[in-house]
């Protein structure tokens, strides 16, 4: 299900930040939701390193990576599942980076589109 693998992708994200750079407190990784009038509102946020403000406006481009290993894949395809369910995502940071989906609530309740 498309919307598992744009969590999934932004959980990992978060983890990988973590595990690079271990913050002193303990890591912190959390994934919230609240309604927002017709809309459903998701978070992901972590207390990693964060993204360089000068990184955050290419972090939704194809193939942008920082890691060695990296694809560069998950938050362009990320951000393309959830314009398909007429959703919007954006990021922020400042300690640590927080991703914000917005839905409709109609396209979450199921199929009937
Ligand atoms: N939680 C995060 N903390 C810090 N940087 C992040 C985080 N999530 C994404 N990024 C930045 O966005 C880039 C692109 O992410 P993504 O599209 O998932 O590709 P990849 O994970 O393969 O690098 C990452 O390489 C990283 O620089
Ligand atoms: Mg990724």
């Amino acid at each position: 299900m498309a919307f598992q693998q744009v969590l999934h992708n932004l959980l990992r994200n978060g983890a990988d930040a973590l595990m690079a750079d271990p913050p002193e407190g303990g890591p912190r990784l959390s994934l919230s939701a609240r309604l927002e009038g017709r809309w459903v509102e998701i978070t992901v946020k972590d207390n990693g390193a964060g993204i360089p403000a000068a990184v955050l406006p290419r972090i939704f481009e194809p193939f942008f990576t920082t890691k060695t290993e990296g694809m560069g894949l998950g938050l362009p395809l990320s951000a393309r599942l959830i314009e398909q369910m007429e959703g919007t995502i954006s990021a922020t940071s400042d300690h640590g980076a927080q991703f914000t989906i917005r839905l409709p609530l109609r396209a979450t309740s199921g199929e009937g589109r």
